[in-house]
This record gives C-alpha cells, structure tokens and sequence, in this order.
C-alpha cells in the first residue's frame, strides 16, 4: 500500500477533534479528490479533509451525488492520503453502499480504510443510522453523521432546501442528533439548517457539530473546495463565499498560453532541447 507513510508529530485523529470541542477551538475542514489539492489544503494547515461524493459533482460533472461509486471515492482517497500529512482524512460512503445490510455496509467502509487510507468514513441519514453507525463503530471504524440537507436524497426532497425551519422538523433533527450521537459517531455534519438550530444542536451535543450553511456556531466549518476557489459553475448557495477566481485565473493563463503558441511565442530556446554544433554539422553534412 503506497499510500503508508509514518504519522507525523500533530496528525490529527480522534482525540484532538474532541480537545478542540472541550477548548472551544474553532476547526477547519475541505474537501479535496486528489493529490495536488490535498497537498495545498494541508500545507495550509487544515484540520480535516473529506474526500466528499461532491466529487459527483464538481469533478465528474455527474449534477448530482447519487452516482459517485465506491471506485470512485476509493480511488480519490488513496490519492488524497497520499498528500496529506496532518489532516485527517474522512471518505464519504457514496449512495447505495450502505444501505442494502449492516454487513456490507461494514465491508464498504474496510475497504475506504484499508485500500483508501481513510481515517473515518461519512454517511448521511438521521434515526434510520443509527444501529448502523453503533455497528461501524463497535468495529473499530470512526463515523461521522450528516443530517439536515443530505444531498443523496436529492430525488426524494425534490431538491436542496434548508431543512429544519418549523419547531417539529428542528426538534426532529435535535433528536436525530443525538441518537447519532449516543450511537457513537465522532462528530455530525449540519448542513443548510437554520443557524439558531445549528447553535442549539452544537450546545447540546459533546461531539463536534460540522457546518456547511448552518451559521458561525458549529465547531468546525466545511466547505467545499472548489466552491471556495472559484472552480464551479452555476448559481451558487448563498454560504459559499468564493475566496479566489480560479477558473478565471485558469482561463487567463490558457489563453495567454494559446496565444504564445500561435504567434510562435511559445516555445522559445529555453524551453526547448538543442544538439551540440557538432552534432549538427555531421547531421548536415550526412
Ligand atoms: O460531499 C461533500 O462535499 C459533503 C460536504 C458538503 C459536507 O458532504
């Protein structure tokens, strides 16, 4: 297994998420699919990286996450693992593969850690999880929960809404909340609910909430990276602040670059290979 490498002093695993929960730490997390990225989101000194099924999304052009395979995320975490050496590495259980029996949903999440290199692995769901979440962690494997949106339901919601807006759907998610947590997962994800929910779900919990559109509040903050960057296409949701224009910065750079090429620009001498005048002189004279 390539991807091994000796933890370095500071990686971060379990028991510093809960010591920054206890501290009141605010923690970083991003998402990341392969191995440049991973390297720059860990150099930067992020805390956790998920190699999420957005990777449906906005590398495979899918639309959705429904079709992200367990090829898919396996394959993006190895790489992922490969460039990280602080962060922890969480994969997302892509639909469909925890959802048929306890036991392949076990078998699934193995492999994200033994072929992946994943240190937890992620699913969505509320009340229906939770004896799954009690299996994974009784075998050893750190779970993180998501609830509010959860994307995989997409057909069943018919679309992304906040969710959590009137008093039953939040007590409902509370209370989800915290059978996820008796269950034994390591931290939930809230996503696109209300903020005053998020802020109560956080107080209430002892394990640390993760936001995506869930206010200042939650203990760590996530977002995807591409959406952070500047890297997607399309109307973003209102909690993606887009810190840089990399597509902008990308489009300019190809088309400085065609441009070189066409004029004859590119490539100059230096950016290419020469014979020596001997070389040259037997080659013309042959
Ligand atoms: O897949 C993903 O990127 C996620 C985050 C948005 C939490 O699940």
């Amino acid at each position: 297994m390539a991807y091994l490498q000796p933890d370095r002093e500071g990686k971060v695993y379990l028991p510093a998420i809960r010591a920054a929960k206890e501290n009141g730490e605010k923690l970083v997390c991003l998402t990341a699919y392969d191995y440049p990225t991973a390297r720059i989101v860990d150099e930067a000194g992020v805390d956790m990286i998920l190699v999420g099924d957005s990777i449906g999304n906005v590398i495979h052009g899918y639309g959705n996450t429904i079709p992200v395979s367990l090829d898919e995320i396996t394959s993006a975490c190895i790489a992922v693992k490969r460039g990280t050496e602080r962060a922890m590495v969480i994969a997302d259980m892509p639909f469909g593969t925890y959802h048929v029996s306890e036991n392949e949903s076990v078998k699934n999440a193995l492999r994200l850690m033994k072929y992946g290199g994943a240190e937890a692995v992620k699913l969505e769901g509320g009340r229906n999880r939770v004896d799954l979440v009690r299996r994974l962690v009784d075998e050893e494997i750190p779970v993180v929960a998501h609830i509010g949106l959860t994307p995989q339901s997409v057909y069943k919601m018919g679309g992304y809404r906040v969710q959590g807006r009137t008093a039953d759907q939040a007590k409902r998610l509370l209370n989800d909340a915290k059978l996820l947590e008796e269950a034994g997962a390591f931290a939930i994800v809230l996503e696109l609910v209300p903020r005053e929910l998020a802020a109560m779900i956080t107080r209430e919990l002892e394990i640390s909430t993760i936001g995506i559109g869930a206010g200042a509040d939650c203990d760590i903050q996530v977002l995807v990276l591409h959406d952070l960057m500047g890297m997607t296409f399309g109307r973003q949701p209102r909690f993606v602040r887009k810190y840089a224009d990399l597509r902008q910065v990308m489009t300019d750079a190809i088309h400085a670059w065609t441009g070189d090429v066409r004029s004859g620009a590119y490539p100059n001498e230096d950016e290419s290979y020469g014979l020596t005048a001997e070389t040259l002189v037997e080659l013309e004279n042959s």
